[in-house]
């Protein structure tokens, strides 16, 4: 009997080590996959190949003796996995992750073998073609930043994998790379191989253990195989903005984490001042596929609008079933959070779901029917970013998340610009007098050891509100990178759309 069980840290973290070994002493071989990305079911075990599902130590015996109720039946057919459009997170669940052989026989390097064969301009045109756009959150076009490197001058040029997935509700990086190791290497290859760069940097976060052992591991089993590209693992230390890919570049150097002003962009300046890709994990994991014969245009296809290909989407927060859903854009939240999601953990109504992590719009269920896609979040005042889809009930208060908001921004802030440095402090003493006065009355009191300003601001709910929405627009416009600039997303997002969480005037919220 084999038995399979994954290795990813959300399934060890349940006990999938101790299970393992439990079936490993009942003398059945026990493979160590990766996660299908069902995450109330972990430690999920399958059998064969086939049946099984949740189990605990106590499942064991039930389960070999084929006396367990605990079948989900056959797993690659549960709903869960079978409506899924898996391209990026093709092997989730089939393969191990440290396994040359399993990659192999899953396509494994077939990507690499032909950019080698076609060249540099080739690959960028059929990155271009794919419609690939950064998976990080901001959405460029992938074929272009590398079109822009290729093209610029210089003999040294660098790949840099962004793994500093800081965003509050996301794990699809870290489900890739403990997950799918080579298929990041693989794809760090290619771009070498498109722009010139014979060197690779992954700036992978320190909060991700396992992921920086399975990726250490895996480069070098293939280190052969990428030759002469050569790849490393460099280890952030925990800042929030060291995912800003200036910040991570200073970072990388060995320097203070602080955002760069671009331009220069990182195209054409970037890691010690050459020209640098820098993309995150999901688009370069992406890029072997679409090197396939056939890929670009098989990714393309899959996809709404000007959003093309999939998008792994990680369900998370107060929601029945959490876990990995790669399915092309344009499905809406009522499909994910309701019909997918299962609705809330809770059983409580769904209040409001924050998409793109901290700095990501709140949406109110009236709006979701809006398509996944860039360009629809983005005239909806909000944004898909890192894919990141966090799911509260209706005892969620609102004005406590965007103070939360605005609190994460001064406890991250890299302190260069104004806006941001001082903004969001002066942002969550706002919203504390609003809560202290504004949610019961309409004038606001001040406690004495709230005041900043004046003894009596004398300044009305309204007014406070006001100098928020004020506040909100400097920080938008003004801020030197998205930490600063995005804050004022899920602040705004709050108030509008439940201004009764913030005032019991809602006439005040304009
Ligand atoms: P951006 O719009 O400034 O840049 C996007 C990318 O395109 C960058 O790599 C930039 O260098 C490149 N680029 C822009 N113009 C170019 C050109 N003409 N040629 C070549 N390359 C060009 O956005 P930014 O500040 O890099 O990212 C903001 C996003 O980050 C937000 O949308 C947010 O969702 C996301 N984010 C993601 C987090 C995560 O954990 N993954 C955490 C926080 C924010
Ligand atoms: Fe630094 Fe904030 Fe300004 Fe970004 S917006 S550069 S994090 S101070």
């Amino acid at each position: 009997t084999i038995v399979r069980i994954s290795d990813d840290a959300l399934a060890r973290a349940g006990g999938a080590d101790k299970l393992a070994a439990a079936f490993e002493k009942k003398g059945c071989e026990v493979h160590r996959t990766s996660s299908w990305g069902m995450h109330w079911l972990e430690p999920l075990v399958e059998i064969d190949g086939e049946g099984f599902g949740p189990a605990t130590l106590d499942d064991v015996d039930a389960i070999l003796d084929g006396k367990s109720d605990k079948s989900i039946g056959t797993i690659e057919d549960h709903p869960f996995i079978a409506t899924q459009t898996r391209i990026t997170f093709k092997r989730a669940g089939k393969t191990r992750p440290l396994s040359l052989e399993d990659y192999e026989a899953t396509g494994g390097w077939a990507g690499l073998k032909r950019a080698r064969q076609i060249g540099s301009e080739a690959i960028v045109e059929e990155v271009k073609h794919s419609g690939l756009r950064g998976r990080g959150g901001a959405g460029f076009p992938t074929g272009i930043k590398w079109d822009t490197v290729m093209k610029a001058p210089g003999p040294q040029k660098y790949i840099v994998c962004n793994a500093d997935e800081g965003d509050s509700g996301t794990f699809a990086d870290r489900m890739a790379m403990e997950g799918d190791p080579f298929a990041l290497i693989e794809g760090m290859a290619i771009a070498g191989e498109a722009v010139g760069a014979n060197q690779g940097y992954i700036y992978l976060r320190s909060e991700y253990p396992d992921a920086i052992r399975k990726l250490n591991a895996a480069l070098e089993l293939c280190a052969d195989i990428i030759a002469p590209f050569k790849c490393e693992v460099r280890v952030g230390a925990g800042a929030y903005v060291c995912g800003e890919e200036t910040s991570l570049l200073n970072s990388l150097e060995g320097k203070r984490g602080e955002v760069r002003a671009k331009p220069p962009l990182p195209a054409l300046e970037g890691f010690l001042g050459k020209p640098t890709v820098v993309n995150n994990v999901l688009s370069l994991q992406a890029v072997p596929h679409i090197l396939m014969e056939g890929g670009a245009e098989q990714y393309k296809n899959a996809g709404f609008g000007r959003s093309r290909g999939t998008m792994p989407i990680q369900l998370a927060g107060n929601i029945k079933h959490g876990g990995l859903y790669e399915v092309g854009f344009g499905i809406t939240l009522d499909d994910l959070v309701n019909k997918i999601g299962g609705g809330t953990a809770s059983g409580r109504p769904v209040k409001a779901v924050q998409v793109g992590g901290p700095l990501g719009a709140y949406i109110h269920p009236d709006q979701f029917d809006i398509e996944f896609d860039y360009e629809t979040y983005t005239a909806a005042e909000a944004l898909i970013g890192h894919g990141g889809v966090t799911v509260f009930d209706d005892s969620a208060d609102m004005l406590e998340m965007a103070r939360f908001a605005m609190e994460f921004c001064s406890v991250e802030s890299c302190g260069k610009c104004t806006p941001c440095r001082i903004g969001a402090v002066r942002g969550v003493e706002i919203l504390d007098r609003i809560k202290a006065g504004g949610r019961e009355r309409d004038v606001i009191e001040l406690a004495p050891q709230m005041h900043n300003t004046k003894k009596d601001s004398g300044r009305d709910a309204g007014d406070e509100i006001g100098l928020l929405t004020d506040l909100c627009e400097t920080m938008k416009f003004g801020s030197l990178c998205a930490l600063g600039g995005f804050t004022p997303y899920p602040v705004m997002s709050a108030l509008r759309q439940w201004p009764e969480d913030f005032t019991r005037n809602p006439e005040l919220v304009k």
